[in-house]
């Protein structure tokens, strides 16, 4: 997102990476700026009021992470997308209270199962109560998104099952691996787009849906968010070698510790099967089974990311974010459409 403008009291800091304000906001226009930054606001707190009132226990783990920051990319998109028909419709902000609340709680599974330390700048909650908690945290959060959900209607409650549950296969086909039979890149970009463009796709979809736009706009949309989605990943394992804990609010070489076989290593294995000196000394690395001592994951991070299959990875997911504009070619011309084309322009080159 771009950095443009000043910072406001929407964008603070919280404890970790900022929420969307109108500084990371992707328009420039005064009514959409201002549409979206009330939007978001109500959603805000919205998702206070959703990780509250249970028990002291189950209050303080699921307001972990939804008080320690985050960007709102997700319903930030459902608000554009709602800007296509009426996006006062109050079904827009519980929408978007669903796809972030889907999000916090895939967060809470995801940094079990990726030992993660770091969490948007706090400590992963795993790490302060245990697995055992943290993933009956992320359980219980999914159940306040089915609540909130349930007001949408059946329609809402089929697309957000169909897309938890090709969340979840993205997940698991990640952590099983590809078959001896199937392309590693291929089996890569399919896991990206069940894991993480399923959900951006569905923020989108939801809210085109509940402004009341058009078939063709919310089908729009869909495309838009499978593709940009797909980008936004990309960029997401880029940063893991490339960003500094302060941007992300994540450890650096998470996924290289864990051998998720993210795109840059899949295209520096490629080149070490093609001769490439330098790409095998990384690859030397990445399978030593010392990844776990601090200074050979460094060394690991910093040859991958000298390396061009790193710069390669965000061409790749420069051309998902250029496919995702194509599908906004047949949308009514208004800043919203602008604001999704400028967010697909910049999401290959995000810092955090
Ligand atoms: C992190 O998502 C998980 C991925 C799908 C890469 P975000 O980068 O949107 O995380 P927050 O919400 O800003 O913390
Ligand atoms: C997980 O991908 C995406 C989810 C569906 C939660 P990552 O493992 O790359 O996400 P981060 O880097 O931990 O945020
Ligand atoms: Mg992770
Ligand atoms: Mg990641």
């Amino acid at each position: 997102m771009s950095a443009r403008g000043s910072s406001t009291p929407a964008g603070r800091v919280l404890g970790g990476t900022a929420v969307a304000s109108a500084a990371s906001l992707p328009t420039s226009d005064v009514d959409l700026e201002a549409s979206l930054r009330e939007g978001l606001a109500v959603v805000e707190a919205r998702l206070r009021e959703a990780v509250g009132n249970t028990d002291p226990l189950a209050d303080a783990t699921s307001r972990h992470l939804v008080l320690a920051g985050g960007k709102r990319v997700r319903p930030m998109l459902t608000l554009i997308a709602a800007h296509f028909g009426d996006p006062t419709c109050p079904e827009v902000t519980s929408a978007a209270v669903v796809v972030e609340l889907t999000h916090l709680a895939s967060l809470y599974h995801d940094d079990v199962m990726d030992s993660a330390p770091t969490r948007r700048g706090a400590v992963a909650a795993h790490q302060k109560w245990g697995n055992n908690v943290a993933i009956l945290t992320g359980d219980l959060l999914f159940a306040r998104a089915s609540n909130v959900v349930a007001d949408l209607g059946p329609q809402a409650v089929k697309i957000q099952a169909a897309t938890f549950e090709r969340l979840c296969l993205g997940q698991m086909r990640e952590t099983v691996g590809p078959d001896l039979h199937d392309d590693a890149v291929a089996h890569y970009l399919g896991v990206l787009s069940d894991k993480t463009a399923s959900l951006i796709a569905t923020a989108g979809r939801f809210g085109a849906m509940f402004a009341g736009a058009e078939p063709r706009v919310v089908d729009a949309m869909v495309r838009y968010g499978e593709d940009v989605g797909v980008a936004f990943q990309l960029a997401d394992d880029v940063l893991d070698l490339t960003s500094a804990v302060d941007d992300s609010g994540k450890r650096p070489g998470t996924d290289l510790r864990e051998g998720v076989p993210t795109l840059p290593v899949l295209y520096a294995r490629r080149a070490a099967r093609a001769g490439d000196a330098e790409a095998a000394a990384v690859v030397a690395l990445l399978d030593s089974g010392r990844l776990d001592d601090d200074a050979v994951l460094a060394d690991a991070v910093a040859g991958l990311r000298a390396h061009p299959a790193t710069e390669e990875a965000r061409r790749t997911a420069r051309e998902w974010a250029e496919r995702a504009t194509t599908h906004l070619a047949g949308l009514p011309d208004r800043p919203a459409r602008d604001a999704l084309a400028t967010y697909a322009a910049t999401v290959a080159d995000r810092v955090g």
